[in-house]
């Protein structure tokens, strides 16, 4: 048996901390059952260690993370009570940055007609990946305030597209496809509008193309792709596109598969510390009432056990979510009654269950 994965865990804010723990029940669920060993330690970044004494990432976290952890399972970030949520981007965006996480993979899978809002479409028709890429675009934070508060105000934010970024995203995406033997790539970018920039997507991604001819590759423009995801979703196996575009088309793709609460991501650097989260936010309508869906968190967790290696405990989670899916053992957002807790533990029980049947072996 390996060495115990070794885990950091960061729950954030507002239903971070209630389905992080779902998560974590139901990795630990997963992982006795082969008895793959784990190792949590918890990170209090959030709001509320924010407004106590000022933190948000400390100086030297990203080090410390890659020194000890393997992977990170994260929650969410965002809380009113702090003006633009300063700390959120400080913690999200400095981890995805710093850590050089410049794969978010963003699945979008349909578990069971019933949680689409398409008419007569199954689970066939919605199943496909974005690939968003993660460090620069218009996230870079380069831009600044001029005149501020007057009428003459300025407000600048960059869009930066570098060509090592563009290469390494289109790469993954590409190589992925080979990998998993998909046969379709789409790209996506506004290079009718953003010349520069995306001009560059466009360059990057015709040279690159030409190493890949088993992949049947398109391009759409990100009006178009809105449109076509919603119109026939099963055009689409794999979607590589920039940071903004993939923060949209990923809460669209999520909704088509059953809604925010079950949409898992993975923030990754392949043979790196990578951070695993599910894609909602902090949901401060529904915090404190254990009524999140724990699932987005349960199959993060899911996509790091597949990260790591551990094949056999990231499909058992995926069936017993698929299983609670499809005997309404979920939250309300999904058709059924439980809470989160609950929800969590039922995941966690099923999973415990097929191990000591032997199923999976
Ligand atoms: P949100 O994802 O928090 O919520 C959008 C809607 O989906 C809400 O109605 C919410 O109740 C529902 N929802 C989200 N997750 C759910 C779950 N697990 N179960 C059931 N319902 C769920 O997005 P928002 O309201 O735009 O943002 C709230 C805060 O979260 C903001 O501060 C935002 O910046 C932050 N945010 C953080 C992340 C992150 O940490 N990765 C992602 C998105 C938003
Ligand atoms: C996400 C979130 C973040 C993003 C916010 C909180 C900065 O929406 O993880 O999808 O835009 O990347
Ligand atoms: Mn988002």
């Amino acid at each position: 048996m390996s060495r115990a994965k070794r885990i950091a865990v960061i729950p954030g804010d507002g239903i971070g901390k209630e389905v992080t723990p779902e998560g974590v029940k139901v990795l630990e669920s997963a992982c006795a059952v082969t008895g793959q060993e784990l190792s949590f330690n918890y990170f209090d970044w959030g709001a509320d260690r924010f407004l106590k004494d000022g933190t948000t990432l400390p100086a030297d976290a990203p080090q410390m993370l890659q020194r000890d952890f393997d992977v990170i399972l994260f929650g969410a970030v965002g809380d009113p009570r702090v003006p633009l949520n300063q700390h959120a981007a400080d913690i999200l965006l400095g981890l995805r940055f710093k850590l050089d996480l410049y794969v978010n993979a963003r699945p979008c899978a349909l578990f069971d007609r019933r949680l689409t809002p398409l008419r007569d479409r199954s689970e066939q028709d919605v199943n496909f990946i974005v690939f968003r890429e993660n460090t620069e675009g218009a996230y870079a934070g380069v831009g600044g305030n001029f005149k501020q508060g007057t009428a003459d105000e300025v407000a600048v934010q960059e869009d930066v597209n570098t060509r090592k970024g563009v290469e390494r995203i289109i790469r993954y995406a590409l190589d992925y496809a080979r990998r998993k033997g998909l046969k379709r790539v789409c790209m996506s970018d506004k290079s009718n509008a953003m010349t520069y920039g995306h001009g560059l997507w466009q360059r990057v991604w015709k040279e690159m193309k030409e190493e890949y001819k088993e992949v049947e590759t398109r391009h759409l423009f990100v009006d178009t792709l809105m449109m076509e995801l919603v119109r026939d979703p099963s055009q689409f196996q794999a979607i590589v596109t920039c940071n903004m575009f993939g923060d949209i088309a990923s809460d669209l793709g999520a909704q088509l598969s059953g809604g925010l609460g079950l949409a898992p991501s993975g923030n990754i650097h392949p043979g790196k510390v990578s951070l695993f989260e599910p894609i909602h936010g902090s949901a401060p309508n529904i915090a404190g009432k254990n009524a999140a869906n724990p699932m987005g968190s349960a199959l993060a967790g899911a996509m790091m056990l597949e990260y790591l290696e551990l094949e056999r405990e990231a499909e058992l989670i995926r069936d017993a979510a698929r299983a609670a899916v499809r005997e309404k053992k979920t939250t309300v957002d999904l058709g059924g009654q439980l809470g989160t807790r609950e929800a969590g533990d039922w995941i966690a029980e099923r999973i415990s269950k097929r191990g000591l049947a032997g199923a999976g072996a």
